[in-house]
């Protein structure tokens, strides 16, 4: 891999886009680099949780990267954002393993969009988050007209679209788009912190959470249904024998993740 790093450590991985002179732009490299190593990591059964993050102390993602798309036409510029959903953006958002952004500079355009299909968020003080794609002339690609008003309201996606304002961490966290907000240097040890929570609890549960939150968010799909099914599914689990057989021994669950 060129364009990201993948670290391993205690049931939790961290992979960085280092691409640090061009303030970690996704090119088209590094997107499909990023979707290989998601899904490796996904199917790695040691893998409990996931953070992303971008190298060096000024930007997470500073966006799609422009010298790569200034010259398309319509159709390219329709097959740019269809192939950067279904290997990125949509593809994070369904994976089974949690993963977690840790915003620690500019998160803007694609890059934005990268953070809102991670299952949640924690930026540093210095983060700074928008949406400019209208100062280029050209609209969210990657998502972010849906997952912006997914998470902040539609009123308030509206202004920062049309504005393409940027917005501190702190106001990220007032309209809910981070969960938390800490001192750069703690970025990366707080985000383990919240991992090593997650991956102590039962892996298959977690998979089916996750599946049964989105269905809220897709179209044509009753969320309530996926949960009845997904609850269900969960007592022919391994770790569902553990968890309740733990509980009623009074002991620590050791979740098999079956
Ligand atoms: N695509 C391609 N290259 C990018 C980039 C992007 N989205 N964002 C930054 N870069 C490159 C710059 O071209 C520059 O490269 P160079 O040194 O080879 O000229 C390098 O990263 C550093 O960026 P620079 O603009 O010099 O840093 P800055 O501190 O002055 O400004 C930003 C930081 C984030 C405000 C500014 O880089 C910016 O506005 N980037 C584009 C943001 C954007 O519109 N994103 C949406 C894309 S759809």
């Amino acid at each position: 891999m060129e364009n990201i790093l993948i670290e391993k450590q205690d049931n939790i991985a961290v992979v960085t886009i280092n691409r640090p002179t061009k303030l970690n732009a996704l090119n088209k490299a590094t997107i499909q680099e990023l979707h290989d190593g998601f899904k490796a990591l996904n199917e790695d059964k040691t893998v409990k949780a996931i953070i992303i993050t971008g190298s060096g102390e000024k930007a997470f993602v500073a966006g799609a990267d422009i010298s790569e798309f200034a010259n398309f036409s319509i159709a390219e510029g329709q097959q740019l954002a269809a192939e950067g959903q279904a290997l990125l953006f949509d593809f994070v958002q369904n994976l089974s393993t949690p993963v977690i952004a840790a915003v620690n500079g500019f998160a803007l355009g694609g890059g934005l969009e990268l953070a809102m299909s991670c299952h949640f968020r924690i930026a540093s003080t210095n983060a700074k988050m928008g949406l400019p794609e209208v100062t280029l002339g050209v609209i969210p690609g990657y998502g972010g007209t849906q997952r912006l008003a997914q998470l902040i309201g539609k009123g308030r996606a509206m202004e920062l679209i049309m504005t393409a304002g940027m917005i501190d961490a702190e106001t990220a966290k007032n309209y809910g788009l981070v969960n938390h907000v800490v001192a750069q240097e703690e970025l990366l040890e707080f985000a383990k912190g919240i991992a090593t929570k997650i991956s102590n609890n039962s892996t298959v549960a977690i998979a089916k959470a996750i599946q049964a939150i989105n269905a809220n968010f897709e179209d044509g799909t009753n969320g309530y249904a996926v949960e009845i099914e997904n609850f269900g599914a969960c007592f022919g689990t391994e770790d569902f024998k553990e968890g309740t057989t733990a509980f009623l021994e009074k002991r620590r669950a050791i979740f098999p993740g079956k």
